[in-house]
């Protein structure tokens, strides 16, 4: 290959441009030009697909940082729709125009399903990225167990839910263990919950702090780091009354309780607290913005004023339960150690996996007890259902303890290899250096976007 493209789908995460750099420095090794699309697929939808070349004479540009958080090439939630034959007819005789020979699209799941009419015109393969942790099966056949049920509200008349599993678990089975983006979205969220913990305790008040992740709850179960004292998934549905039971147990013997949830969480019927169901982004995905809202309107009803007022004094109950959500700032920023080293390696293998011929594949990261974490190539279509659809990995029961509100004794097992030595030294010493820099001051920020536009280079 002489050419390949790249691009980032979906929501930015702190390790993108490190799974870029990882590109580059392999395809640099390999003497291929890698061209950058500038917003991921919304690219491909402008005649003049404006792309950067990202190693010219085969040396990376200085603008690309492996350690910034973002995408120097920007992101959107466009997709390729799979229906519209004329625009894949149009995409495909622009990148040929380009002289695209294979494309890169870092993303999760939803990517992985917008790559798919593409894959089938030039060799694609995804290299993962995602905050919520959710692109990977828990063990190799968890795909096959999706069965589509009729639902006359679902845009095709119906739904697709997990049958139930007779597969054994292993963490040493997980297909892609973690994603870039994931530990240094657990970092900032554990800390935030270290920080709203001190107001909680010293105001004698319950916080429930929301975190992001969609439907599945692995940035929740990752929140124990920061040692909250209940934590509340999505794959689980809430029991309000154990949540009232425990909290009120907590908040009698420490006087104040911090509660995470989730943004995906359910209630007993299983319908997402947060759910807001007129925002419903390309990918398909119902925004989830009110859980944290929902589940202290519950607990305000449950627990009511005299619970406050007779036993600890002075509050209400509105006044003493109140929510914070943890919000974008665990998507950006620096990314940790852990992944910026994997993502780069992702990156890596992305080009490799083309260059070997490979077409509709992922590069992924897997884990071994004894071997620890290596990358290896995938065949996407193990991604994919018997309909051909990808969805997003769930938490496995198995690392959740559903009475104990807080990770299993197997979920502990899983946190520990990613998030041992996930932070650098050196990214503690950025902190020191960089933010109380006086320079801050006094300069204005200057954007990456300002220098890369400089870079844009158009089809025609
Ligand atoms: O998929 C990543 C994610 O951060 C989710 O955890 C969250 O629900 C969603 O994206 C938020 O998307 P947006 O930035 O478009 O509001």
């Amino acid at each position: 290959m002489k050419r390949i493209g790249i691009l980032t789908a979906g929501g930015d995460t702190p390790a993108l441009n490190a799974t870029i750099h990882g590109a580059v420095v392999r395809a640099n090794q390999l003497k291929i030009e890698l061209y950058g699309f500038i917003k991921g697929f919304n690219s491909f939808f402008n005649p003049r697909v404006p792309h950067v070349h990202l190693n010219p004479l085969f040396q990376g540009i200085p603008e690309l940082d492996p350690t910034k958080g973002g995408t120097l090439i920007g992101s959107s939630r466009d997709y390729v729709d799979p229906e519209k034959k004329k625009d894949l007819d149009l995409i495909t005789s622009r990148l040929k125009k380009l002289g695209i020979e294979g494309l890169i699209a870092i993303g999760g799941d939803g990517t992985l399903n917008g790559l798919q009419p593409l894959a089938e015109r030039l060799p694609t393969v995804l290299a993962p990225k995602t905050i919520d942790n959710d692109l990977g099966l828990n063990y190799p056949n968890e795909a096959d167990e999706w069965v589509r049920v009729n639902d006359s509200g679902a845009p095709h008349g119906y739904s697709y839910r997990r049958a139930e599993s007779n597969t054994v678990f292993d963490l040493n089975q997980i297909v892609n263990y973690a994603t870039p983006g994931y530990a240094t979205a657990v970092m900032v969220s554990a800390q935030g919950i270290e920080r709203v913990r001190t107001t909680a305790e010293s105001h004698r008040r319950i916080a429930i702090i929301e975190v992001m992740g969609r439907n599945s709850g692995h940035i929740a179960l990752g929140t124990a780091y920061g040692q909250p004292d209940i934590i509340l998934i999505p794959e689980c549905p809430l029991n309000i009354e154990r949540v009232v039971e425990r909290g009120k147990y907590l908040y009698d013997l420490q006087k104040h309780v911090v509660i995470v949830c989730g943004e995906g969480i359910v209630d007993e019927r299983g319908h997402e607290l947060g759910a807001v169901f007129k925002s419903v982004d390309p990918a398909g995905n119902v925004a989830l913005a009110g859980a944290a809202e929902a589940l202290r309107t519950r607990m305000i009803e449950l627990l009511g004023d005299r619970y406050f007022q007779g036993y600890r004094r002075g509050h209400s109950a509105s006044e003493a339960i109140f929510t914070r959500k943890v919000g974008h700032t665990q998507r950006g920023g620096r990314p940790i150690l852990f992944d910026r080293f994997y993502a780069a390696l992702l990156g890596s293998k992305a080009v490799d996996l083309l260059v070997e011929g490979r077409n509709n594949a992922a590069s992924i990261l897997q884990y071994h007890s004894e071997k620890g974490f290596h990358v290896e190539g995938y065949d996407a279509n193990r991604f994919r259902d018997r309909w051909g659809l990808i969805h997003a990995r769930y938490l496995h029961p198995a690392l959740y303890d559903p009475k104990l509100m807080k990770p299993s004794k197997l979920g502990i097992e899983y946190l520990l290899p990613i998030f041992t030595d996930a932070i650098g030294s050196d990214d503690a010493e950025h902190m020191r250096q960089t933010l109380f820099d006086p320079g801050n001051l006094a300069q204005p920020y200057h954007s990456i976007n300002t220098d890369v536009h400089k870079r844009i280079h158009y089809l025609e």
